[in-house]
């Protein structure tokens, strides 16, 4: 086993797994405070954080759903309900269990509070919008009639369990306990501009927003706080699983793609190969697969002369692999395609495939955090 295999506990109960991965983190502050309109210069490195480290899937434009259906984060309707917290929670903390990663340090993401913050009110700058005054008491509304409207309205963009689809996991435990029923309830009378999301004021009555509201509210969880440990990466010398291997040879579908069936074959098989995590650093820590190395897409490829000095240049299989299912992994591919590297594949159902299939995977220590209210 490889040194940073030791670091996790090796599992393939796929209930514990996703609990794990469903876990989420809260700022320690108890309120998050609106910034000052942004300098020219915070302006500046706020807009090249956006591009470094969010438009692969949110958009050069802001505008959403360019990979893993990330949604908007231009829409008037978000910017005005959602700003400050909502956008400065899910950037710093993400939205555990989907492609939306945790940004902030203190978890092993890039950014610092300060940056994230930044960020945040680069994003709203950005829409011209004026900020809404949320009520924070909670709706109250027929469960059961919720339930309904939501099967009839929602589930075939939402997911039937609110897993996700087109639009975003609706039973995401973060999502839920972060953000108050004024928001849900806004979103659902007034959609989201520019996306798929339908306005239903004048579709379902204030009663049925009300239902369709407290249904999920219903679903929130209670939900355990949880943190990663930080643990640092494998260093270049473990880079290599089963060094004494022979190459995979694998059959690439499109002459880019292996299954999650060949891969883990191959390593059951001992076969040589370098696993790349493709995904934002704090991913990694919670979950992995053996022997990976965490290479986030966010990395500057092209400058990181020593990074690609790390990688084996001898021919040695590369397989990148990221969270729902191929864009950080493509993008990588891509990048090291342009530095010379030839033998390449991408992991065809990206980590949640492979956990879906029953694979095994690393987790993370975590501990327990103290949840804090929204204000
Ligand atoms: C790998 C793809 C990916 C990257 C990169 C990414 N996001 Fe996301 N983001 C998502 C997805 C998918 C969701 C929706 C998750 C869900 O279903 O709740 C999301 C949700 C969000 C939300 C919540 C929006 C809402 O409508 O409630 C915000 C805010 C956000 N992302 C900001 C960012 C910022 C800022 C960055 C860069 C620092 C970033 N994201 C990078 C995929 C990504
Ligand atoms: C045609 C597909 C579609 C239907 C139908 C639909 N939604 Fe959405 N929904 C979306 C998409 C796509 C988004 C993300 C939009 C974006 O890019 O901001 C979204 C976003 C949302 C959000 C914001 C979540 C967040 O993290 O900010 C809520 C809440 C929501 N939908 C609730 C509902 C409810 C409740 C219904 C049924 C009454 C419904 N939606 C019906 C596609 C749909």
């Amino acid at each position: 086993m490889l040194a940073s295999g030791a670091l996790f506990e090796r599992v393939s109960n796929v209930t514990k797994l996703l609990q794990a991965m469903s876990m989420a983190l809260i700022f320690a502050s108890t309120q998050v405070q609106a910034l000052e309109a942004l300098s020219a210069e915070q302006s500046a490195s706020a807009a090249a954080n956006y591009q470094q480290y969010c438009a692969l899937c949110h958009g050069a434009e802001r505008q959403g759903h360019v990979n893993d259906h990330a949604p908007s984060l231009r829409s008037k309707s978000l910017l005005e309900s959602g700003f400050p917290w909502a956008i400065v929670m899910a950037t710093g903390y993400g939205r555990p269990g989907t492609p939306m990663a945790p940004f902030i340090d203190e978890v092993g993401g890039p950014l610092t509070r300060q940056e994230i913050r930044e960020l945040s009110q680069w994003l709203f700058e950005q829409g011209g919008v004026e900020r809404l005054e949320l009520d924070r008491d909670p709706i109250h509304g027929d469960v059961a009639r919720g339930a309904e409207v939501y099967s009839a309205e929602c589930a075939q963009c939402h997911g039937s369990s609110g897993e996700g689809g087109t639009g975003t996991a609706l039973g995401n435990a973060a999502m839920l306990s972060l953000t108050p029923d004024a928001f849900l309830r806004h979103a659902v009378a007034n959609g989201r501009n520019g996306t798929e999301m339908p306005a239903f004021a004048d579709k379902l009555s204030d009663a049925d927003l009300d239902n369709v509201t407290a249904f999920l509210r219903s679903r929130a969880t209670g939900w355990d706080l949880q943190k990663p440990v930080y643990r640092p990466p494998p260093s270049p010398e473990d880079y290599v699983v089963n060094p004494e291997g022979e190459d995979p040879g694998f059959e690439l579908a499109e002459g880019l793609y292996v299954s999650s069936a060949d891969l883990n074959a191959a390593l059951s098989a001992g076969k040589r190969m370098v696993l790349l995590d493709t995904r934002a650093l704090p991913l990694w820590q919670m979950a992995n697969i053996e022997g990976s190395v965490p290479l986030p897409y966010y990395y500057d490829y092209k400058n990181l002369g020593a990074l690609a000095e790390d990688l084996p240049r001898d021919g040695t299989m590369i397989v990148t692999y990221c969270e729902c299912p191929r864009a950080a992994a493509e993008y990588v591919n891509r990048q090291l395609k342009e530095l010379g590297f030839e033998n390449l594949a991408v992991l065809y159902e990206g980590i949640h495939g492979w956990i879906a299939l029953g694979y095994p995977v690393m987790l993370g220590e975590t501990e327990s955090v103290a949840a804090v209210p929204l204000e």
